[in-house]
């Protein structure tokens, strides 16, 4: 066994990362923040906004920058505690970068040209196919494997990325021994959120999520903006809730969503009380983190020292994990 601190620590290891996108919305709090914020307690927990991987879709380097700071100060505002967990940007870690190498050597290409998340890239940015991208997940794999994590709390658009990671780890395993555990996804309850059109996965590239730190007035309009059953044409006509993703949405913010549901099934509510309903609610929700991201957001350098300091804590472990694999590899003398 290694004497890593990945393999001695006491508590199992949590790892997981987020694309440095800007404020968090709806979906990303009901699909994974929410299990970040709960798996600090009892798991050796360490969250990264991953700024290489961002480097696959845009070259922009100011917005790059921008989000990246947002986002870290949104999960600390939706109660990331750095006493608790590890936050930390990818990019101060390069070893991540050394063990996507030392790991694509074993992933045959074929398992990246068909991973989802690639052939779906082709298709949206035809004219910047780059090879990074291709790499994305084995980067990912690098990401979980350098600090030996077991858990991987994410939405359920990160199932293949997660299953071809656990691929990856188990072959190279297989060629020089165990020592990266398979790591396993954590879902929610609610692991696919749908956007405002009530079709596609709430996501801010398809321009349909409801914010948590926007203005109230623009929470408001992105939740009334939502589209419901679009069966229900006239305000008599009875709803179906399972059809409805406000319907839906009101099953995680509150717990009346049976009474709800009948009221929509009654007909005695319409669609437009239930999405006032949900707003209002999403906003009680939120109160709270919405309160301690604007007192977070005056204080200037706090998210930079926050991750700083994360990303000096892990180089230990990041080396050690390097140093391992150089070993078992063949890499520098004995
Ligand atoms: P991303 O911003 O794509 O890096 O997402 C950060 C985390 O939120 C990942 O674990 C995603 O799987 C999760 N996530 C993003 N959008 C959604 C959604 N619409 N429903 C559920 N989970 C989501
Ligand atoms: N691909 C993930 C997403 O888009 C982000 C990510 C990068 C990640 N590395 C990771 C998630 C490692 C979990 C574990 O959301």
């Amino acid at each position: 066994m290694s004497q890593n601190t990945a393999a001695t620590a006491t508590r199992p290891r949590v790892f997981s990362g987020v694309q440095p996108s800007g404020l968090p919305h709806v979906g990303n709090w009901l699909g994974a923040f929410r299990n970040y914020v709960a798996m600090q307690d009892g798991y050796d927990a360490i969250y990264c906004i991953v700024d290489y991987h961002a480097l696959t879709s845009t070259h922009d380097a100011e917005r790059i920058r921008r989000n990246t700071t947002e986002m870290a100060l949104g999960l600390l505002a939706l109660g990331l505690d750095p006493e608790k967990a590890i936050l930390f940007r990818q990019s101060d870690r390069p070893e991540h970068l050394e063990l996507t190498w030392l790991l694509a050597s074993v992933t045959p290409v074929t398992w990246v040209e068909r991973t989802p998340s690639f052939k779906e890239k082709k298709r949206n940015q035809p004219e910047d196919v780059n090879f990074a991208l291709l790499s994305y997940p084995v980067l990912q794999a690098a990401d979980i494997a350098i600090y030996k994590a077991r858990y991987v709390p994410v939405g359920k658009d990160q199932a293949a990325h997660l299953e071809l990671a656990r691929e990856i780890v188990r072959a190279w395993n297989a060629r020089y021994g165990a020592v990266f555990p398979e790591p396993e996804a954590v879902f929610t309850d609610s692991p696919i959120v749908k956007g405002t059109d009530g079709a596609n996965k709430m996501s801010k590239s398809l321009g349909n999520v409801v914010e948590i730190f926007g203005e109230e007035e623009t929470i408001r309009r992105q939740v009334m903006s939502m589209v419901t059953d679009t069966e229900r044409i006239r305000r008599t006509d009875p709803g179906r809730p399972q059809a409805c993703n406000v319907c839906q949405l009101h099953r995680q913010f509150g717990t009346d969503h049976e009474a709800i549901w009948e009221g929509e099934r009654s007909a005695a509510t319409g669609c437009v009380d239930t999405k006032r309903l949900l707003a209002e609610r999403m906003l009680t929700t939120f109160a709270e983190a919405r309160e301690r991201h604007r007192e977070l957001s005056e204080r200037p350098g706090y998210v930079e020292e926050i991750l700083r300091a994360g990303a000096e804590r892990l180089a230990p472990i990041a080396r050690e994990t390097l140093r391992e694999c150089h070993e078992r590899m063949g890499l520098g003398p004995r």
